[in-house]
C-alpha cells in the first residue's frame, strides 16, 4: 500500500467525468488499498479515485468506524434534506454549507464485481453523495448555499 498525492483543486482532473470500472483485478484492489491508506493519511471521511488522478468510478469511505469500498457507485433512492458544512481533500480549508437528502440508497459493485446496495442516512447519505459528484468532475463548492450579501 502507498500513499498517493492528491489532486487539488483548480487542476483539470477534478473535473472530468470518470470512466466505469469494467476489469476487476489486481490493479484495482491496488487502487483500492492506496485509496485508503491516502485517506487515513489525510485524515478523510471519503477519497474518489480522481482525487488521486485516476479517472476512474472508484469511492472509499470511513463513516462511523465503517469502512466501505463503492465501484461504479449509483444513487437509486434518496429522501429528505439535511443541511451540513462540508469539506474536501481537494479544496484545503475551505468548508461550506451544503444541502444534500437525509437519506440515500446507493448501488455498487464490490472489488471483486458483486453489486450490493448500501443505504445510508445524515453522514454517510452525505458522503456518499459528496464523493458520487466527484466521479461527474463536480466540487462540494459547487454546491455551497449562497450566503446573504447586506
Ligand atoms: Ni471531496
Amino acid at each position: 500500500m502507498a500513499v498517493r498525492k492528491i489532486v487539488k483543486m483548480g487542476d483539470e482532473l477534478l473535473r472530468k467525468k470518470c470512466k466505469k470500472v469494467t476489469v476487476f483485478d489486481e490493479k484495482l484492489g491496488e487502487l483500492l488499498d492506496d485509496m485508503k491508506e491516502t485517506m487515513y493519511e489525510f485524515d478523510g471521511m471519503g477519497l474518489a479515485a480522481p482525487q488521486v488522478g485516476v479517472l476512474k468510478r472508484v469511492v472509499v469511505m470511513e463513516v462511523n468506524n465503517m469502512f466501505f469500498e463503492l465501484i461504479n457507485p449509483e444513487i437509486i433512492a434518496s429522501e429528505g434534506e439535511d443541511l451540513e458544512q462540508e469539506a474536501c481533500l481537494s479544496c484545503g480549508k475551505i468548508r461550506e454549507y451544503v444541502k444534500r437528502p437525509k437519506k440515500v440508497t446507493v448501488k455498487a459493485q464490490d472489488r471483486f464485481g458483486y453489486e450490493f446496495v448500501l443505504t445510508g442516512e445524515k453522514w454517510l447519505a452525505r458522503c456518499i453523495c459528496h464523493e458520487l459528484d466527484h466521479l461527474d468532475g463536480v466540487l462540494f463548492v459547487d454546491r455551497a448555499e449562497k450566503r446573504d450579501k447586506k
